[in-house]
């Protein structure tokens, strides 16, 4: 029975994909950019041809719309696939705002299509991914990504591509995690409730090429601070236009301000840093390799946890 195992590293997104403009293929609103992250990593293993459709998730049976969303990707691959076991493990909390889903559908993809015999370009699979979840479009790259919104009705052309390799720039994103639980409001219910009901959206919509367009200045000039200005600023404004969905999408804990609260004043003392959060109280922070361990130390004295990543790399089969 063809088997094939892959491994891909979550991406935290510095320009935010928040918003959909078609559902059913999975098409985003706004353009986005992010960054690979190691090692946390999702490993998953597809067997092509097995009694059943079969989806093991962490170790234990998935549940049923877990395993809608990853047969629904296998049938891409091939439409006219055999019944496949699936199995994939995260060594990171799944769920917590920290991009699960990122790397759990690059995995699939990389290892769906090798175990089928139907390799793919990196193009094709971006777009595979991206119909798993759109954040896993970035994932199939290593270092900085950006996932292009596309023009076309049949979103072939919304895919991710590199546009800086993994060793481009030394820096270190600490996530400080305040709760690493499961999160009330999913992403995607989120950003539907969003989009159908807050006053903010068109304006979330309008403002992201121009973050687009300052973010990959600041990544080619390796300008921590500038970078810094357009993710906060991504971030803020896609927080703020799901917090005036009806009802309200907040995924903010007091330990979020703080952590904020704490970058800003390090920025102040001269240290260059800048934080995101996605759809969870978790705080990302961007620093400099060389300054890691002093905001590490900061943001470890309210967090329950801080951990330091680096760029990752691609999404890549292993033996
Ligand atoms: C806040 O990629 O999880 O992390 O496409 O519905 O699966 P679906 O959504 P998902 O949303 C990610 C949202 C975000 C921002 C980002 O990663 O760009």
């Amino acid at each position: 029975m063809p088997v094939a195992t892959a491994v891909a590293h979550p991406n935290i997104a510095l320009c935010k994909y928040w918003g959909k403009r078609d559902r059913p293929l999975n098409l985003p609103s706004v353009g986005s950019l992010s960054l690979t992250l190691a090692p946390f990593s999702t490993t998953t293993t597809v067997e092509w041809g097995a009694e059943r459709d079969e989806l093991v998730f962490n170790g234990r049976p998935a549940s049923a719309e877990e395993a809608r969303k990853v047969f629904a990707v296998c049938d891409l691959v091939d439409s006219w696939r055999p019944r496949v076991r699936v199995a994939s493990d995260n060594d990171f909390p799944t769920a917590a705002g920290l991009a699960s889903s990122s790397s759990g559908f690059a995995a699939l993809v990389l290892a769906a299509t090798a175990a089928a015999g139907h390799p793919r370009t990196v193009e094709q699979l971006s777009v595979m991914a991206r119909r798993g979840s759109g954040s896993a479009s970035r994932s199939i790259f290593g270092g900085w990504a950006e996932w292009k919104l596309g023009e076309r009705d049949d979103g072939m052309d919304s895919y991710a591509f590199e546009i800086a390799p993994v060793d481009h720039w030394d820096v270190r994103m600490l996530v400080a995690i305040f709760d690493a639980g499961p999160k009330g409001v999913s992403s995607r219910d989120g950003m539907l409730r969003t989009q159908e009901t807050s006053p903010f959206y068109p304006a979330w919509v309008a403002s992201a090429p121009r973050d687009l367009a300052e973010a990959r200045a600041a990544i080619r000039d390796r300008d921590l601070l500038a970078l810094g200005r357009v993710m906060e600023r991504s971030a803020l404004r896609m927080h703020a236009s799901m917090m005036a969905a009806d009802p309200p999408v907040l995924y903010w804990k007091s330990g979020s301000v703080w952590a904020q609260e704490c970058v800003r004043s390090l920025r102040d003392q001269g240290v260059p840093c800048a934080w995101t959060m996605d759809a969870g109280p978790n705080v990302k922070v961007l620093v400099e390799a060389a300054h890691a361990d002093v905001v590490a130390e900061r943001l470890a004295r309210v967090a329950d946890q801080v951990h330091i990543l680096h760029p990752g790399g691609p999404a890549r089969l292993v033996p």
